[in-house]
């Protein structure tokens, strides 16, 4: 089932989501319905609180990006109750997107070697490094389920030239080829 999109503006995006249990009502179809919204809507990643949910889980599928950056050509998956360590304060800098941002995008600087340990979609835990662009990927969605978004990371100068664009999405005057909620 296709799921509104919620979009920038909406509280649900800015509180911190809690942790789940493996009982979480519904979990396998949520996950499919993520997936399902956000293959429509062409993102290569959908937090909870862009369903309007505030719970730790995202869903990641960059392998649409394979073509430019062969590294993320297997990168799907499925994040529960995820925690981050960074391995470097080094930073890369990558434009960004957001499906709960339609039609922006900017630079965003961020740490491009991290370690993550979550639950995967059968509620295994899992420890992994990630580096460069899957890195990148990851912390955007990561930083959704703390009700952070990439605007927030951006420059006051080019914040400040975006506002007016900022303030329109928010009151739903934006035109998306997806379901979204305002
Ligand atoms: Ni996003």
């Amino acid at each position: 089932m296709i799921l509104p999109i919620y979009l920038y503006g909406h509280p649900v995006l800015r509180k911190k989501s809690v942790d789940i249990e493996p009982d979480y009502p519904g979990l396998k179809e949520l996950i499919a319905n993520m997936f399902e919204t956000m293959y429509k809507a062409e993102g290569v990643g959908l937090a909870a609180p862009q369903i309007g949910l505030n719970i730790n889980l995202f869903v990641i599928d960059a392998s649409p990006l394979a073509k430019d950056e062969p590294e993320l050509k297997d990168f799907k998956r499925v994040f529960i109750n995820p925690e981050v360590t960074f391995n470097t304060t080094e930073k890369i800098t990558i434009e960004e997107g957001c499906l709960s941002i339609p039609d922006i995008h900017e630079n965003v600087s961020r740490p491009s070697d991290l370690t993550i340990t979550y639950f995967n979609e059968n509620f295994e835990q899992v420890t992994e490094r990630l580096t460069g662009y899957k890195a990148i990927v990851m912390q955007h969605e990561y930083d959704h389920i703390n009700g952070i978004m990439f605007v927030d990371k951006i420059s006051p100068l080019r914040r400040r030239m975006l506002q007016n664009r900022l303030n329109s999405i928010s009151k739903g005057k934006v035109s998306t080829s997806y379901r979204v909620k305002i």
